[in-house]
């Protein structure tokens, strides 16, 4: 049995003692890359390199990389999808001598200072040649002289490598499978047929080729490349015979730990099994992107929002298996401590990886039952529906209107995708495009209730984007006591994360200044005073000292938002009713928005 510890300390001894040096991983989110949310694969980070930008560690480098990928996170519970996975790679920057790398893959796999493998046991494939580029003969030939026998030449669906934008450094490759030793499905069995007798292990890109454009043809790179990229669970998998990732390593340890705590045993069904394991892959990536030194947190939005998918799918599977998710926490430690080793970042953010999941898992889990019991509302709603309709012979399809499926999501925060997952269960299809309606009519009702005196403003008006919005009233009123009342309201952009909030100022605030505001605000929030709404017209208002723009859009009577002798504006709303339910400020961010304007970012934590 090798472990993917002895793989990777393997992998490192021998391309460090072929004059490759080791780099440390680079972050889960990508850097200026706004085509993906999350790095996918080993040579992610390094697309600069292979462009031609000079490495810092040299033009021979070897790393173990975090991806994630979630083009298939519905596959997630089954033998082998993962949504975390570690890449260890190698590279060749600016040079592209397939001779070399394929003869160092073949004493990789073969030598039994390394794994040893039998070569009858191995099977490539090579690119078998288009209009773009020719027949990799030279790949093929390389091989052959190894001694291997099985080499096939696949075409560009097969063997040859791009990033999924399409765009950046590209070019054939050469695929390394492992023969299980199952007899051939047909005459033309071969690695491109998925039959399961051949299983990937390794990829050597051979990267001499660049698109610039989508739809540009592949123009040759001035300075080619070799980029190598092997899944490290997958070959253990592969190595050690075994059926599902979840068999081995660290995924058997969580799996057994659920199991020892679950009411509903791993063994006692498929549907049970399917739940261990989107909880132990889940949490992984969990720990993974909170972990990591770009510090995401859950949220509505990009990077959050997988996450808070993630979480969210997580407790609604360990209700499944009635296992309790205060747990949660000793899986995200069994984790650290395996991780923390090779991803410094996470190590040192245990406690930070635990406090968020908690802080996610909680705000889920107290509207999960509820909102279940209103799915299954819904449900039944639906069914009496068919029952009248069949009476009159008409037919009723299975489908949850976008209505219902907004409903849970912006009552009860199940994100679209775990209620379509719960109706697929249950044989119901969701109405897709009615959701997606009546989210943006949701917004657009949210922005025109909070028009008037907050430009842009409240995107919804979430109980926690309520409170943000509280917040920027007192943070205007202590600028203005600070600085002015010249100081005015620029723009404001609140999520149910953080405000956003522009004023005019004529200089950067200093640390002291900054740490004056938040005192201001946080001494308001102590004081629990009550935040109280009257309506007058725009002249009263004006007269009763209120700030805001008084243009006649707002109509006659206006509403006048007060937070006791503190704060007084003319105001859409909604509020907070009481400043104690803000807890606490504190300011993320002073930073520049334009010429004279500057711009606060905060959270209430
Ligand atoms: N980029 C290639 C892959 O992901 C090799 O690293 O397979």
């Amino acid at each position: 049995m090798i472990t993917d510890k002895e793989l990777k300390d393997k992998w490192f001894k021998f391309f460090e003692s072929h004059g490759f040096k080791r780099i440390d991983s680079y972050s889960i989110v990508p850097e200026n890359d706004p085509t993906v949310l999350f790095t996918t694969a080993g040579m992610h980070p390094l697309v600069p390199y292979l462009m031609g930008a000079k490495h810092p560690a040299g033009d021979k480098i070897c790393d173990i990389q975090r991806c994630i990928r979630t083009n298939d996170i519905e596959s997630v519970g089954d033998e082998s999808h993962l949504t975390a996975f570690e890449m260890l790679g190698n590279w060749f920057l600016g040079e592209c001598d397939k001779e070399k790398m394929i003869k160092y893959s073949y004493e990789f796999l073969t030598s039994p200072e390394y794994l040893g493998i039998n070569k009858s046991r191995l099977a490539v494939s090579v690119f078998a040649g288009d209009e773009t580029a020719p027949k990799d003969e030279l790949a093929y030939n390389t091989w052959k002289k190894c001694g291997i026998d099985q080499v096939f030449y696949l075409n560009k669906e097969h063997n040859w490598w791009a990033l999924g934008g399409g765009v950046g450094p590209c070019g054939p490759d050469t695929e390394m499978f492992y023969d299980t030793g199952k007899p051939k499905c047909c005459e033309n069995c071969s690695p491109a047929c998925d039959c399961g007798k051949y299983l990937e292990i390794w990829n050597d890109v051979f990267m001499q080729y660049k698109v610039e454009k989508v739809g540009e043809p592949a123009k040759l790179l001035a300075r080619p490349n070799i980029d190598t990229g092997m899944g490290l669970e997958r070959t253990v998998v592969v190595l050690n015979g075994l059926k599902s990732v979840y068999d081995a390593g660290i995924f058997k340890e969580v799996i057994d730990f659920i199991n020892s705590k679950a009411e509903v045993k791993y063994d006692e069904s498929e549907t049970a099994k399917r739940s261990y394991r989107i909880i132990t892959d889940h949490l992984r990536s969990s720990m993974f992107v909170l972990g990591d030194v770009k510090g995401v947190v859950p949220s509505n939005v990009g990077q959050g929002y997988i996450l808070r998918r993630f979480i969210r799918r997580a407790v609604n599977h360990a209700r499944n298996i009635k296992f309790d998710v205060k747990y949660f926490s000793d899986i995200i430690d069994l984790y650290v401590d395996k991780h923390g080793e090779d991803y410094k970042d996470i190590a040192q953010n245990r406690q930070l990886i635990k406090d968020e999941l908690a802080k996610e898992v909680e705000k889920f889990s107290k509207a999960l039952e509820e909102g279940h019991k209103e799915f299954e509302k819904v449900i039944s709603g639906i069914e009496k529906h068919k029952q009248f309709a069949s009476m009159k012979g008409e037919v009723v399809e299975n489908i949850i209107s976008g209505k219902a499926v907004f409903r849970l999501y912006d009552t009860f925060g199940f994100p679209f995708e775990l209620t379509k997952e719960l109706a697929q269960e249950r044989g119901y299809a969701v109405d897709e495009e009615g959701y997606k309606k009546a989210f943006e009519e949701h917004q657009e009702k949210s922005r025109t209730a909070s028009a008037g005196v907050f430009k842009g403003g409240l995107a919804d008006s979430s109980y926690e984007s309520t409170k943000l919005h509280t917040a920027t009233h007192l943070i205007m009123a202590g600028l203005r006591k600070m600085f002015g009342p010249q100081v005015m309201q620029k723009g404001s952009n609140i999520t149910p994360e953080r405000l956003r909030i522009d004023f005019n100022l004529d200089h950067k605030m200093l640390p002291e200044e900054i740490s004056e505001l938040e005192r201001f605000v946080n001494d308001a929030i102590a004081k629990e005073i009550d935040v109280t709404c009257d309506e007058m017209s725009v002249a009263e208002a004006k007269n009763s000292g209120a700030v805001g723009v008084f243009e006649s859009k707002y109509g006659d009577v206006v509403k006048v938002y007060s937070i006791g002798d503190i704060s007084k504006e003319i105001c859409g709303g909604p509020h907070a009713k009481n400043t104690r339910d803000l807890h606490h400020l504190k300011i993320v961010k002073e930073e520049s928005s334009s010429s004279g304007i500057r711009r606060i970012k905060a959270i209430l934590d």
